[in-house]
């Protein structure tokens, strides 16, 4: 019986070992020490032995079933540790490999441009107004001061749409066409600016394009004098190119203004002594003027209480100015060596 002991603990150890799996494991563990197995069938047998071999054998027997113990637990242990490492092992991160870093994209200078402008003006007082870029022949020249025979017209180049019932439908030519249709829709005081696209019968050239963005201001209420327009003007001017910058106004003729000035703002790159950039110092920016009293009848204001001054700046001008782009087509190309040097908005 001792040897059939040692037989078996040696049978059991060897198969625990050699179990893969823990199925395997269970199985052994019935062979070997399940109820019906031969280590069982001698431990039943001890009470038939006299009780000096049924000491010795009795010992035996819980010796070699601790041993049995013992390697079935560390079998099963080990059995765990390696299910959990093949875990591990399939659901590793691979560090080592480089990441995919994703491509940001940038703003365009002209949206750059575009927002700093209004949050100049916006900070200001002024709100954002919009207005349709297929505009009707009414707003976009009539009610601006400017008639059918009106050579302001000609110098526009206009291009007109042809909607089948709609006469004299045209792409508006500049976004002086909100302020109408912002007077229309309110009662002073008004404070807006517009942004917005425009466009011209024009050839591309290095200074033109047939479609490009503008930014158009109105002001109007009870008092609003030239001084007020200077003053905003002046304003945005500083907050657009640094506080050293002055501004200057000659006079100039829109319909829609009277008196109507053309405004320089000093070179922001050599303050005034001329340069590249500028030529003379000055770099014209934009037209103005105080809002012609027909323009605030044709929207249903009176002209005896309320006065107000208007100003339209083009937006490419400035962000070729302020980039040191040298040619205007260059903003349109979409070639991103170019478009990839600009950020974000400020
Ligand atoms: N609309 C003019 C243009 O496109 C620019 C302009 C000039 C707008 C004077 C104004 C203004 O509001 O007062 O050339």
């Amino acid at each position: 019986m001792l040897r059939a002991l040692d037989t078996e603990r040696d049978r059991g150890v060897s198969a625990f070992e050699a179990a893969e799996t823990s199925d395997d494991l269970d199985a052994a563990q019935v062979d070997v020490l399940g109820r019906k197995s031969p280590f069982s069938a001698i431990q039943k047998s001890l009470g038939s032995l006299d009780p000096e071999d049924r000491k010795r054998v009795g010992q035996a027997a819980n010796d070699a079933r601790s041993e049995l113990q013992a390697a079935l637990t560390a079998r099963r242990e080990a059995l765990e540790r390696l299910a959990e490492d093949a875990l591990l092992h399939a659901d590793r991160l691979d560090m080592s490999l480089p990441g995919r870093v994703p491509r940001v994209g940038s703003f365009h200078p002209l949206s750059i441009v575009e927002h700093e402008l209004v949050e100049v003006f916006t900070s200001l007082g002024f709100k954002v107004a919009e207005g349709p870029e297929v505009e009707d022949d009414w707003h976009n020249f009539q009610a601006l001061n400017i008639p059918p025979d009106h050579p302001a017209r000609t110098m526009k180049d206009s291009l007109y749409v042809s909607v089948p019932g709609h006469p004299e439908l045209l792409l508006r030519t500049e976004t002086s066409a909100v302020q109408i249709r912002t007077m229309q829709a309110q009662p002073p005081p008004v404070f807006v600016v517009a942004p917005g696209r425009v466009y011209r019968r024009e050839t591309s050239d290095p200074t033109h394009l047939p479609v490009f963005h503008q930014v158009e201001g109105l002001a109007v209420d009870e008092g609003i004098t030239f001084a007020d327009l200077k003053g905003t003007l002046e304003v945005v001017a500083k907050a657009m190119f640094g506080e050293r910058r002055r501004i200057r106004l000659g006079p100039a003729f829109f319909p829609f203004v009277e008196p109507g000035c053309e405004v320089g703002v000093s070179c922001f790159r050599c303050d005034g002594v001329g340069c590249r950039v500028c030529g003379n110092g000055w770099i014209e920016l934009l037209g103005a003027g105080m809002v012609h009293p027909a323009v605030l009848e044709n929207c249903g204001y009176d002209s005896e209480r309320s006065t107000g001054f208007a100003f339209g700046l083009g937006i490419e001008r400035v962000a070729l100015l302020r980039y040191e782009i040298p040619d205007i087509r260059m903003l349109v190309d979409g070639d991103v060596r170019l478009l990839e040097q600009f950020e974000g908005v400020a």
